[in-house]
C-alpha cells in the first residue's frame, strides 16, 4: 500500500480528490464507506466492535468508562440492533453522517485516551479498529453527499439540522458537533453563504454534553464557533456587497479581542437580529436546474399514456402476461412492474457483499461523471443470474446470452450520477464495442424501495421514475440507424432517504440486428 496521507491537507473541496489521482490504488484498497448502504453497515460494525470491545472492560475502567457511557447515549448508540434496523439506520443520510463523522474525528481520540489510561497490552482490539476508521476522502465524500441533498432538494438547513428531510421528521439531529463539521468543511470550499448556515444552526445549540472530561478526550468544538460564524457572515455580507473588503474585513475579524467578538456575538443571538440574519443567509438563491427540478418530483405529468398487460410478444409472455408501464413515448421508455422477485433480490444482495468502492470516473482529467455509488459486476455464474438475464429476453425480445454479467449499484450517503449517456460518444469505455456495437439500450431493475429520492431523471424529455421495488425500466440509447438520441440523457438523485439497490443490463446494437431490423416492433406492440 503506498502512503500519501502526507498528501492530504484539510479537507478542501474537489481539488483535494482531483489531487489524488496520483495515488488511486490506495484509495481503491482503503474503504469508502459513504459510498454505499453496504459500506455504511461495515463501518457501523467497527464502530459496535469498539464500543463493545470497551462495554465489556466497563469494571475495569471504573469512572473513565462513564465519560464513555454518557456519550454513547447521546450519540443515540444502541446495542443488539437486528439487520434490519441497522439497514434503516444507516440508510437515513442524518445517521450515516453521524457514524461518518464520530468515527473519522471521535473514535481515534478515544483510543488514545483509553491507551493511555489502560497501557498498553489489555485493548489491543482497538488498535485494529482503529485503523478502519473513515479517512478524509471518506469524509469529505459525506459532506458533499449532505450538501448535494441540501442543493438538489433545496432544503434548508435549519430543517436539515432538526431531521426534517423534504418535509418527513425523522426523529433524530445531528449533532452539535456534525453541525460544525459541516460548518468548516463549507468554510473552507469558502462557501462563506452556506458556512454561515450551518454555524447559525450550531450557535443556536448548546453542546449536548458539556462534561468536562469529554471536552478533555474529544475537544471542544465550542472554541472556534463563534469566531468562524462571525468571519463566515462578514465574507458572505462583503463578498454580496463589496467584494474588495472581504480580505480586510475577515482579517480584522481575526485580529478581534475575545470581547468585541463576545459582543457580536450577543447582537447576533438577540431573535431580531438573527431573524435579520436568516433573512439575509436565504434570500440569494440559485436558480434550480431542471434535472433539480426532476429530482423534486416537479415536472409536469404526462398524459396519453397507459399501464396494460402485455401478453402478445411469445409463448413466455402469453403465459404469464406482465403489468407494462409506458413512460414515455417517443422516445420510447417503458417500465414492467413485478418481474424482479424478493428472493431473487435476497440472492443478489447475497453475492454483493464484496463490492468495490464507487469513485468519481474521470476522463481526460475532467470528471464526467460523478458517481460514488459502489458497485460490481455480478460475474459469477449462478441461476438466479441466468433466470434474470432469460426474463429479459422475454420480455423485451433483445439477443444475448443469458450467462452474460449484470450490473449491481448500491447508493450512499447523497450519491448520485450526474446527467449522461451510456453510449460511447459520452466518453465511456464500452466494452466490446467494435464487436458488439454501442449501447442500444439500458435495463435497470430497481431492487428495493427508497422512500425518499433517488428517482431516475431524464431531464431532456422532463421525465422522472421513482424507483419501485421489483420493476423494470428501459429505455433506447439509440434512434434506429444506430445514431445517438440525446433524449437519452439521463441520471440518478442522491437517494434522501433508503437504500437504493438497483441492477443494470446495457444492450449492445450488433446483435440485435436481425431480431431488430428497427425498434419500432418493439415500441409498437
Ligand atoms: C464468486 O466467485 C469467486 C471466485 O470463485 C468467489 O471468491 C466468490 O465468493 C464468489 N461470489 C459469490 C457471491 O459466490
Ligand atoms: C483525450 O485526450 C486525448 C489526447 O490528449 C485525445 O486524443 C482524445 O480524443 C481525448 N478523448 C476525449 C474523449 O476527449
Ligand atoms: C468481449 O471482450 C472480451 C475481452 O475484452 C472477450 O473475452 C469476450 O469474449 C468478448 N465478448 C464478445 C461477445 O465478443
Ligand atoms: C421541461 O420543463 C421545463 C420547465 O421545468 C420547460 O422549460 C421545458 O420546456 C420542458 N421541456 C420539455 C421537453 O417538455
Ligand atoms: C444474436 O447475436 C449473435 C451474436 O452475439 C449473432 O451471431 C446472432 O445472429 C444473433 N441472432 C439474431 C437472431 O439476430
Amino acid at each position: 500500500m503506498r502512503k500519501c496521507h502526507s498528501l492530504l491537507p484539510v479537507l478542501l473541496g474537489f481539488a483535494v480528490l482531483r489531487s489524488f489521482v496520483g495515488c488511486v490504488d490506495d484509495i481503491e484498497e482503503k474503504e469508502r464507506y459513504s459510498s454505499s448502504t453496504l459500506g455504511l453497515l461495515k463501518l457501523l460494525k467497527v464502530e459496535e466492535k469498539f464500543a463493545d470491545s470497551l462495554i465489556n472492560k466497563a469494571d475495569q475502567l471504573g469512572e473513565k468508562f462513564e465519560s464513555l457511557r454518557m456519550y454513547l447515549s447521546s450519540v443515540g448508540y444502541e446495542l443488539h440492533r437486528s439487520l434490519n434496523e441497522k439497514v434503516q439506520y444507516v440508510s437515513n443520510p442524518i445517521n450515516a453522517f453521524s457514524l461518518l463523522r464520530r468515527t473519522h474525528e471521535d473514535l481515534p481520540k478515544w483510543h488514545a485516551y483509553f491507551k493511555e489510561a489502560m497501557g498498553e497490552g489489555d485493548l489491543n482490539i482497538l488498535d485494529d479498529l482503529v485503523e478502519k476508521v473513515p479517512n478524509d476522502v471518506d469524509m469529505l465524500s459525506a459532506m458533499h453527499g449532505i450538501q448535494r441533498i441540501e442543493k438538489i432538494y433545496d432544503l434548508k438547513i435549519d430543517d436539515l439540522a432538526q431531521g426534517v428531510l423534504h418535509g418527513v421528521q425523522y426523529n433524530i439531529q445531528l449533532t452539535y458537533r456534525d453541525l460544525i463539521a459541516m460548518g468548516n468543511s463549507m468554510y473552507q470550499q469558502s462557501d462563506y453563504q452556506t458556512a454561515a448556515k450551518w454555524y447559525r444552526v450550531a450557535c443556536k445549540r448548546e453542546l449536548e454534553n458539556a462534561d468536562q472530561l469529554l471536552i478533555e478526550i474529544l475537544g471542544d468544538p465550542s472554541e472556534h464557533l463563534h469566531r468562524q460564524y462571525i468571519k463566515s457572515l462578514f465574507k458572505y455580507g462583503s463578498t454580496i456587497s463589496e467584494p474588495t473588503k472581504s480580505i480586510e474585513e475577515a482579517f480584522i475579524m481575526v485580529q478581534a479581542s475575545q470581547e468585541e467578538m463576545d459582543n457580536i456575538m450577543s447582537d447576533l443571538r438577540d431573535p431580531h437580529s438573527d431573524v435579520e440574519v436568516e433573512k439575509e443567509l436565504y434570500q440569494v438563491k440559485r436558480r434550480s436546474s431542471n434535472f433539480e427540478l426532476g429530482c423534486r418530483g416537479l415536472y409536469r405529468q404526462k398524459t396519453n399514456l397507459v399501464c396494460r398487460y402485455k401478453s402478445t410478444a411469445n409463448t413466455f409472455l402469453r403465459l404469464a402476461p406482465l403489468k407494462l408501464e409506458e413512460i414515455s413515448l417517443d422516445p420510447f421508455i417503458a417500465m414492467y412492474h413485478e418481474v424482479l422477485y424478493d428472493s431473487e433480490i435476497h440472492e443478489l444482495k447475497g453475492q454483493s457483499m464484496n463490492m468495490v468502492n464507487g469513485y468519481a470516473s474521470e476522463r481526460n482529467g475532467t470528471e464526467i461523471r460523478d458517481t460514488v455509488a459502489r458497485y460490481d459486476w455480478w460475474s459469477n455464474t449462478s441461476l438466479v443470474r441466468e433466470r434474470i438475464n432469460q426474463r429479459i429476453i422475454d420480455m423485451t425480445e433483445f439477443n444475448f446470452s443469458k450467462d452474460e454479467k449484470l450490473q449491481i449499484t448500491n447508493y450512499g450517503v447523497g450519491t448520485y450520477f450526474q446527467p449522461h449517456f451510456d453510449y460511447s460518444s459520452d466518453g465511456f469505455e464500452t466494452p466490446n464495442i467494435t464487436t458488439l456495437g454501442d449501447r442500444l439500450a439500458s435495463i435497470l431493475f430497481y431492487a428495493s424501495e427508497v422512500p425518499q429520492g433517488g428517482a431516475t431523471v431524464f431531464p431532456e424529455i422532463n421525465v422522472t421514475v421513482f424507483p419501485q421495488k421489483g420493476s423494470m425500466l428501459y429505455w433506447f440509447n439509440l434512434h434506429d440507424d444506430g445514431r445517438p438520441d440525446i433524449r437519452s440523457k439521463h441520471s440518478v438523485c442522491p437517494v434522501i432517504n433508503g437504500d437504493r439497490w438497483t441492477l443494470t443490463k446495457w444492450v449492445p446494437m450488433f446483435p440485435q440486428m436481425f431480431s431488430f431490423p428497427c425498434k419500432s416492433k418493439l415500441t409498437q406492440l
